[in-house]
């Protein structure tokens, strides 16, 4: 009996991958329950899957079991997992397009200095910038489904690309608090801009997706929303030539179009260009306010911790509390 969407999706999944016909989501008898399911079910079916296996879900929700073969899985509502006190030491998954989300894990660590990370890049698929929406929703999937498997309590998308085109998507799928970059951004603009002009400098994907003005127009519609795609900054970061003559002289023919919009505000939409925020400073003059939005983002992930009751207190915090993985080399 499944209640949920995301133990829906779950259920779908596996029937599809066992070679089961699935029931149709109205022909399932709904128990009584309304909450969020805690959604490690995927891996923990997915990986038993074999073409004939039956499923079957025991009564006793909130914990359920899922039999497999005969095998024992376990699902459990969100909330009696909270009720687990070492759900609260539970890692929190950090994922990007490669290893530039470091800046943004860099300041949940320094915020948040009880919790433990898992962080994933996927340096074997970068970049995400000049890739497609459907491409990059597929690849952000594949990453929480790993991030799961890991037992994470809350995911944060820290590739800006992902969040402009698969936060809303994977929102939806998976029944997990994920958080993007782009909103905290957004409302740290807002509250900044005093002209009402603001920049937002990214990948090709994330400025031509458009996401940063509707959430600009939707805090004040007085904004006006500059969007300038650079994306040579990524490659420039990655040579390490972050204070270079090449770089400003770069940063100077990409950013000449904003400065004379005559912005006051700038958003940094990609994780690599906090890197040479000190370059980006000297192209666009000590007026303008630069926008880090991994800074918000951490903040953001305390506040929502806090609300669920997730925070770790820190006294349990594991002997190696980060963990880093690629999915290829990383210099
Ligand atoms: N992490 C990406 C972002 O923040 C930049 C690198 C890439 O194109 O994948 O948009």
């Amino acid at each position: 009996h499944w209640t949920t969407k995301g133990a829906f999706i779950a259920y779908n999944e596996f029937c599809k991958a066992a070679g089961i016909e699935s029931e149709p989501y109205e022909n399932l008898k709904m128990k009584n329950v309304t909450d969020k399911f805690y959604g490690t079910l995927y891996s923990k079916v997915l990986d038993k899957k074999k073409k004939g296996d039956s499923i079957e879900i025991a009564e006793n929700i909130p914990q359920c079991n899922v039999m497999i073969n005969g095998k024992k899985s376990e699902i459990y509502h969100i909330d009696k997992l909270k009720e687990k006190e070492e759900f609260r030491y539970a890692p929190i998954g950090v994922f990007d397009s490669g290893v530039g989300g470091l800046t943004v894990a860099r300041e949940i660590m320094r915020q948040l200095p009880n919790e433990n990370v898992v962080y994933f890049g996927d340096t074997a698929r970068v970049p995400y910038g000049s890739k497609s929406k459907e491409t990059v929703i597929r690849y952000s999937r594949q990453i929480i489904r790993f991030l799961q498997e890991q037992q994470v309590k809350a995911i944060v998308v820290a590739c800006n690309t992902a969040s402009a085109f698969a936060l809303d998507t994977v929102r939806n799928e998976f029944d997990i608090p994920i958080i993007g970059v782009i909103e905290s951004g957004a409302k740290v603009a807002a509250a900044r801009t005093r002209n009402k002009r603001v920049g937002i400098i990214g990948t090709v994907g994330t400025v031509g997706s458009g996401i940063h003005a509707q959430y600009l127009k939707k805090l004040d519609p007085e904004i006006t929303v500059f969007g300038k795609a650079c994306p040579l900054f990524v490659p420039l970061v990655e040579e390490g030539w972050l204070h270079d003559p090449v770089t400003v002289e770069v940063a100077s023919r990409y950013l000449k179009e904003l400065q004379d919009k005559d912005v006051d505000t700038l958003i940094l939409g990609c994780t690599h260009y906090p890197l040479i925020r000190s370059t980006i400073r000297q192209v666009m003059g000590e007026e303008v306010c630069l926008v880090n939005p991994a800074y918000e983002t951490a903040l953001e992930l305390g506040k929502l911790l806090e609300e669920q009751g997730l925070s770790s207190t820190g006294t349990e915090q594991k002997e190696f509390p980060y963990r880093f993985y690629v999915s290829d080399l990383a210099d």
